[in-house]
């Protein structure tokens, strides 16, 4: 806490190398500046205490900074111990203010925390100024809203229950993170979600989450997906992760891609992302499928529909896209090429099998490079595992980039301002089409786009208003 600012980052002096790339992403962001423009004067989320968990990089400095401009009170983290960048962290802290004297918004958040820290960084997303909880989440993955809905659980039952044998190491660490708070104050989560506006969910597996949720009725607040805005899961998941798979790889191997052979593990908007970025590398590119609607769709695209199983001893760069688990198993990868690069982009580390991997008898981890380990097994031969099968083009990369991260943001904006505004019951909702249009059409001028105008006649032929919705509901784009 420095002139009352709380904060917990790497280094305050990065702050001015962040100012620089903060402002140059806020020329790619049209979306967040528009409504900055737009709402600025009325201050829509006054009263706001808005708790985010999102990889703490440029592109959600601008995000934070759009709801602080809109009146919000802010504390952040990241949802990833890899994500953050940390110049963009001590830049949000130190605002307009200097390092001595920072004026800038909470962020605990830097690259590199253990699972201990990454849930320590969590739980301060709930401490408010005098004592007060938040009363909005901007999520992504779900980690902030699962702590809620955990801790409010456990409070109800009046005791956090102690960790079985099959807890997963970071279901421990939850356990452990929430033990002091339930029973120093066994209501603080109670409290907090009865205050809670909702959430506004970033991502697939977030929003698979909340919908379980909602399935067993035991959704504590509204939640609006902002995944499957059109103009988020469209845009974000596939060209975002078209320019930063790559980015990552490149910088975390610099392996020539043409030529190779990879493979692409699921092909929905992250696969289908990455499979294009591979190809326009020249890599052959094969793809697994569970889904017979998306495995066409790949054989549709000229890419051969393959059995992991059949090509894991051949293939030279293995991509996992799945939000599955298991994958890629140790046994898989005992069986690839000598140097086979393993890489992950779905958004929790489960999708390649880590934990197995570390018991093969006698495999050895030489870190090349903080986020790089080549895995040596018995027979001498080695594969190469980024950012320990944590989303790479985060951990090895700097994520997506600006332009497409204004459209994810400008629907998480939206949904902040629907959730504070509105009425919303507790179930999972998506923006309405107009917004989503809106979002698209924020981002038309900075292209050159030429967009065509709907004559009254033509509209009225298509049985449409001039001015949209163009769509109906069930379109799929
Ligand atoms: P999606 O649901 O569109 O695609 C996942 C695909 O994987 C589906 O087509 C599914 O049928 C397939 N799949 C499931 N299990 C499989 C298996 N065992 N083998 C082969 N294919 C399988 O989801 P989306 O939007 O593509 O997201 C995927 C993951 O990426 C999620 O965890 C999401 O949160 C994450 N994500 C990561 C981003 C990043 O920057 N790295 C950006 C956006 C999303």
């Amino acid at each position: 806490n420095i002139n009352g600012v709380e904060f917990a980052v790497r280094d305050l002096d990065l702050a001015t190398a962040g100012r620089h790339q903060i402002r140059l992403a806020e020329h790619e962001m049209p979306g967040l500046m528009a409504l900055r423009r737009e709402f600025a004067a009325q201050q829509p989320l006054r009263g706001a205490r808005i708790a985010g968990s999102l990889h703490m990089t440029v592109q959600t400095a601008v995000l934070i900074e759009t709801l602080v401009a809109l009146g919000a009170d802010v504390r952040w983290v990241s949802c990833n111990i890899f994500s953050t960048q940390d110049e963009a962290a001590a830049a949000v802290v130190v605002g307009t203010g200097t390092v001595d004297a920072p004026n800038g918004t909470p962020v605990f958040a830097w690259k590199g925390e253990t699972l201990e820290e990454y849930w320590w960084c969590t739980m301060r997303l709930f401490d408010f100024s005098d004592g007060q909880g938040p009363n909005l989440i901007v999520d992504d993955g779900g980690d902030a809203t699962l702590l809620v809905h955990k801790g409010v659980e456990f409070e109800a039952a009046g005791q956090v229950p102690a960790a079985t044998e099959d807890d997963h190491e970071e279901y421990r660490l939850i356990l452990e993170t929430l033990r002091a708070s339930v029973s120093q104050d066994g209501q603080r989560f109670t409290r907090i979600a009865a205050g809670m506006r909702g959430v506004s969910e970033e991502t697939t597996t977030g929003v698979t989450r909340l919908y379980e949720l909602a399935r067993e009725g035991t959704l504590l607040f509204p939640a609006i997906n902002v995944n499957d805005s059109v103009t988020k899961s469209k845009f974000d998941n596939k060209y975002g992760i078209r320019h930063s798979l790559t980015d990552g790889l490149n910088r975390a191997t610099d392996v020539m891609l043409g030529g190779k052979l990879a493979v692409v593990c699921g092909y929905g908007d992250v696969g289908k992302g990455s499979a294009e970025a591979l190809r326009g590398q020249g890599a052959r590119v094969v793809v697994t499928e569970i889904d017979p609607i998306c495995a066409l769709q790949a054989a549709m695209d000229g890419l051969q529909v393959v059995l992991l199983e059949d090509v894991v001893g051949q293939a030279d760069i293995f991509i996992t896209t799945t939000g599955g688990v298991d994958i890629i198993t140790a046994d898989h990868m005992s069986r690839m090429k000598h140097n086979a690069i393993v890489a992950n982009v779905g958004h929790f580390d489960n999708e390649i099998d880590m934990a197995g991997l570390a018991k093969v008898p006698g495999v050895e981890k030489i870190e090349v490079k903080p986020q790089v380990h080549e895995w040596r097994f018995p027979d001498g031969h080695a594969i190469l595992v980024l950012s320990e099968g944590r989303l790479m083009n985060l951990g090895n990369a700097t994520g997506h980039p600006s332009f497409v991260m204004s459209c994810s943001f400008a629907n998480q904006v939206m949904a902040q301002l629907e959730l504070w505004q509105g009425e919303y019951g507790n179930t999972v909702f998506t923006l309405p089409k107009h917004l989503d249009e809106k979002v698209a059409r924020l981002h038309l001028d900075s292209l050159g786009v030429q967009l065509t105008e709907l004559s009254k006649k033509q509209a009225e032929y298509l049985g449409l208003h001039v001015e949209g919705p163009y769509k109906p509901e069930h379109y799929r784009y």
